[in-house]
C-alpha cells in the first residue's frame, strides 16, 4: 500500500479508535444522563418506564404478537407453557414498504392489521381462539400504562404522518377494527428490547439486559421503582424495566464523518449514538471515507462503482459480507487492485470495530449502574443482525468488555436472543392479561368462587 493510503488510515484508525479510558469517560457522563432522564429531567437518554417487571416464567398459555420496527413486520402465534418455554406455533414475515413507512398513519395502520389478517389465512388460524396481542413496537413511545402509549418521535427513517404524539394502541385497535378484527385484544405494547430482555429472562433469571443491535440499536433493563423518581404510576412490583433509548446518547466524541451523515439525516441532531453504531448507518459512514480517499486520489484509477457514489448506496450488509470473504461484485471488487480492496476492508473494519466497541461501552455503563463493582453475574441477551451476523462484530465487543474490566469481563455474557422482541411481547400479553383478570376479580368478588 503506497505510503500516503497508509497515513491516511492511520489518521482514521485515529478518529474512530476508542480506548479503554474513552470508555470509562463515556461510562461516567452515561450514568449522569441515565440519572437525569429517571428524574424526568432534560437528559438525552429518556429512560422510559415500561410498566412491565421481569416474568416469572410460570405465565402460560397462547397469545397473539407483533413485532414491529425494522425492515419487516413479524406476527407471531405463541405457546408459553408455564414451565419458562416458549414456542413460536406460527409466525410470518412481511417487508414494510417505503409507502407504508413514509405515507399516512393511517395507511399503516392499515398495512399492520392486513398483515394480522393474511397471518390467520396463511395459517388457517381460527381467528377468535386467539384473543390476546402484544405489540412490540420499536420506537420510542412513552407509555401510560402496559397498554397504552404515545409516539415521541420516528426514528429509523419512518415518517408515517399524523402518528407522532397519538396513542399507537389506539391507531392499531382502529385499524383491526376496520379489518374485521375488533375481537382481538391488544393488552400490551412493549418496545422491542424490553421484549428481548422478557423473551430471556422467560427462562433465564439471571438476564438483566436486553439489547437490540439492528436496524436501529438500544438497550433495556430491570430498576428498582424507587429509583424512578418520574414514576407517578401504581407500584406492585419492586422493580420496573426501563426503556433506555441509548440511540439518542450525544455525549460521544464525534468527527467529521458523523457530522456529516448526521446534518444530511431526515433527524440531524437526534440519535447521534445510534448514528455511530446502528445498522442503519455503518455503510454510510464507511462510503463517506471512501468518497475522501478519493477525493485524494488515494483508490481508484479504474471506473468508480455506482455504490460509492449514491448516498446509502453502501449498505452494512455489503461491508459484513465483504468481511466474510463474499466479495460483492457490487463493490467492484472485480475489476480492483489488491492495495484498493485492503485499503477499503480496513475502512470497513475501522468502523464496525467502533461500532462493537461503542455498543459494550454502552452495556458496561447499565451493568455498572445496576452492579457498580461487578460482584454478579450479568446475561445481555442480543437480538439484531449486526450482532448475529457482522464477522467479529460480538468478539470486538468482548474485547471491549475486557480493556474495560479486565478478568471481571467474564461476569458478563453476551447472548443471542434470536426473535426475542416477538415472543417477549407474547409473554407481556400474559402478565398483561393475568393482571387484568386479577383487577377484575377483585372487581367482581362473585367471580373467585367460579
Ligand atoms: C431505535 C428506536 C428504539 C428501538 C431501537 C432498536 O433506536 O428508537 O425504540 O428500540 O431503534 O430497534
Amino acid at each position: 500500500m503506497e505510503k500516503e493510503t497508509l497515513n491516511f488510515l492511520e489518521d482514521i484508525n485515529g478518529l474512530f479508535y476508542l480506548t479503554a479510558p474513552d470508555a470509562r469517560d463515556i461510562m461516567l457522563r452515561f450514568h449522569k444522563e441515565m440519572g437525569l432522564g429517571l428524574a424526568g429531567k432534560e437528559s438525552s437518554l429518556k429512560m422510559i418506564p415500561s410498566f412491565v417487571g421481569r416474568p416469572r416464567g410460570n405465565e402460560k398459555g397462547n397469545f397473539l404478537a407483533i413485532d414491529l420496527g425494522g425492515t419487516n413486520i413479524r406476527i407471531l402465534a405463541v405457546r408459553l407453557d408455564g414451565e419458562g418455554r416458549a414456542e413460536p406455533l406460527a409466525m410470518s414475515r412481511y417487508p414494510i414498504s417505503h409507502e407504508a413507512m413514509t405515507g399516512t398513519g393511517v395507511r399503516f395502520f392499515d398495512f399492520i392489521a392486513g398483515s394480522v389478517e393474511a397471518f390467520f389465512k396463511e395459517h388457517n388460524i381460527e381467528a377468535k381462539r386467539l384473543q390476546n396481542l402484544g405489540f412490540t413496537f420499536s420506537f420510542p413511545v412513552v407509555q401510560s400504562s402496559i397498554a397504552s402509549g404515545r409516539l415521541i418521535s420516528w426514528t429509523k427513517g419512518f415518517s408515517a404522518s399524523d402518528v407522532e404524539g397519538e396513542d399507537v394502541v389506539e391507531l392499531l385497535v382502529r385499524a383491526l377494527k376496520r379489518r374485521g378484527l375488533g375481537f382481538i385484544d391488544v393488552v400490551a405494547l412493549i418496545n422491542d428490547t424490553v421484549g428481548t430482555l422478557v423473551a430471556k429472562s422467560y427462562n433465564d433469571h439471571i438476564c438483566d439486559m436486553g439489547v437490540i443491535l439492528g436496524t436501529g440499536t438500544n438497550a433495556a433493563y430491570p430498576e428498582k421503582i424507587e429509583r424512578i423518581a418520574k414514576y407517578q404510576g401504581p407500584r406492585h412490583q419492586d422493580e420496573m424495566i426501563i426503556n433506555i433509548e441509548w440511540g439518542g446518547f450525544n455525549k460521544l466524541r464525534r468527527n467529521i464523518y458523523d457530522e456529516t451523515l448526521d446534518a444530511s439525516s431526515f433527524n440531524p441532531g437526534e440519535q447521534r449514538l445510534e448514528k455511530m453504531v446502528s445498522g442503519m448507518y455503518l455503510g454510510e459512514i464507511a462510503r463517506l471515507i471512501i468518497v475522501d480517499m478519493i477525493k485524494e486520489g488515494l483508490i481508484f484509477n479504474s471506473p468508480i462503482p455506482e455504490i460509492f457514489s449514491q448516498p446509502y448506496g453502501l449498505t452494512t450488509e455489503h461491508l459484513s459480507l465483504a468481511a466474510q470473504g463474499q466479495i460483492s461484485h457490487e463493490l467492484g471488487f472485480t475489476h480492483m487492485s489488491q492495495t484498493d480492496k485492503d485499503a477499503i476492508l480496513e475502512v470497513f473494519r475501522i468502523v464496525s470495530n467502533r461500532s462493537a466497541r461503542i455498543a459494550a461501552t454502552a452495556i458496561s455503563a447499565v451493568v455498572t449502574w445496576m452492579d457498580k463493582k461487578i460482584e454478579s453475574n450479568h446475561v445481555i441477551a442480543i437480538d439484531g443482525t449486526l450482532f448475529e451476523k457482522y464477522p467479529g462484530y460480538s468478539q470486538n465487543m468482548e474485547t471491549m468488555l475486557a480493556d474495560i474490566f479486565g478478568d471481571s469481563a467474564q461476569k458478563i455474557r453476551l447472548e443471542k436472543e434470536k426473535d426475542g422482541s416477538g415472543i417477549g411481547a407474547a409473554i407481556t400479553a400474559a402478565i398483561a392479561s393475568y393482571s387484568k383478570n386479577k383487577s377484575l376479580i377483585a372487581r367482581l368478588p362473585w367471580l373467585r368462587h367460579r
